[in-house]
């Protein structure tokens, strides 16, 4: 079987033969793959400063974005049929016996850093032809989402993001739509970035009622500003707009959703954020850069004016039910949108170019046939 990897011993991208999978307990599905996603992280594992193949093996098969069809299901089976179109999660729970999130399938908070990763740590990913796992790590997609949901997973950092932010948004009962229920209603949110976590994060921000801006680096008009605009929300570029300048147009700035993975341009527009306001990193820089910034003031603001800084990553099934939810309320809402999000379909042999050529488009696919 056809498989995309990584031979980090090596310094090597490459297609691999990779053995066939088969269904070893009865909770196992097995699916054959239809789409993967391209994103940020794989092409940093394919610049081997992060990811790590399995114990054993020379070599990691990459993706973790992706949509399949189930071709085989175990006798224990009991949430899924061959044929159901379904998204895999991604982080799989240690084998500590005293690691509650792990113990409760909350691996996305896992305690001690021994977690794997599909498709980047120490576990096999799904840019190969099938995959088996236990149907536990699944979620259901319906039919019509059949072209869209290879984008549940990068939305799953929004959905996951999102449910921190009404966690600390419970604090302000009067901000709240509802009491006791927050929504973004009456709410303002800058997105940093208009890469796909950018462009599906505003979307999510607008879906629950966020007035949203979208803040980024590419100079306007440009299809990413294009699409933002299409979704109601406002385009404002870096290169014509000073954050200082952003924040005196959006007002109090009650949500960043931090979507451009540097953290440069990230603490500059930290320093904006409004009073009561949360700050969502869901970036993971090389640690590369090194910044000067006024310390002092933003530890100021950050006490006095009750700043929060949330870092999201990873996310658990609840987020992926989410995100399909979701994603059929933005092919609602948005039908031409949403599937211009994916800017490119390709072969699998259009692997190299796609990982370690220059990054162009918002989410490229790679499709099995
Ligand atoms: C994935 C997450 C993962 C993170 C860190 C991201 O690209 O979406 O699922 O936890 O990388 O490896």
């Amino acid at each position: 079987m056809k498989a995309v990897a990584v031979v980090p011993g090596k310094k090597e991208l490459r297609l691999v033969d990779h053995p066939l999978p088969q269904i070893s307990s009865e909770k196992q599905i097995k699916v054959k793959t239809l789409d993967v996603g391209i994103c940020g992280t794989d092409r940093e594992i394919c610049t081997f400063v992060y990811g790590e193949p399995p114990s054993g093996d020379d070599h990691l098969v990459l993706g973790h974005e992706s949509l399949g069809r189930i071709v085989e299901v175990g006798s224990g089976v009991t949430r899924f049929k061959v044929g159901d179109l379904v998204v895999p999660s991604v982080r799989r729970p240690c084998s500590a016996h005293d690691c509650k999130p792990c113990l409760n399938d909350k691996q996305d908070y896992c305690t001690n850093g021994q977690f794997t990763e599909r498709g980047i740590n120490q576990v096999h990913g799904f840019m190969t032809e099938y995959y088996v796992d236990d149907e536990k790590f699944f979620t259901y997609v319906p039919e019509e989402l059949r072209d869209l949901a290879v984008m549940a997973e990068p939305l799953t950092i929004a959905e996951k993001g999102l449910s921190q932010v009404y966690a600390v948004q419970k604090r302000l009962p009067w901000a709240c739509a509802e009491p006791g229920s927050p929504s973004g209603k009456g709410l303002r949110a800058v997105v940093l970035g208009a890469g796909p976590i950018g462009i599906l994060g505003a979307m999510k921000c607008v879906v629950e009622g966020f007035d949203t801006y979208v803040y980024s680096r590419s100079k306007a008009p440009n299809h990413k500003a294009e699409l933002v605009e299409q979704i109601g929300a406002k385009y404002y570029s870096k290169y014509d707009t000073t954050p200082q300048e952003l924040a005196a147009e959006v007002g109090n700035i009650d949500l960043i959703y931090e979507a451009v993975g540097g953290s440069e341009f990230a603490f500059e527009v930290l320093q904006v954020l409004g009073t009561n306001g949360i700050f969502v990193f869901t970036g993971i820089p090389a640690p590369e850069r090194r910044l000067e910034i006024d310390s002092d003031i933003l530890m100021r603001r950050i006490v006095l004016e009750n700043l929060a800084i949330v870092g999201t990553v990873n996310a658990d099934r609840k987020a992926f039910e989410d995100a399909i939810t979701d994603l059929a309320e933005f092919n609602k809402r948005w039908p031409d949108t949403i599937k211009k999000v994916i800017t490119g379909r390709y072969d699998v042999s259009d692997h190299q170019e796609l990982l370690v050529g220059k990054s162009k488009g918002i989410k490229n696919v790679i499709s099995f046939s």
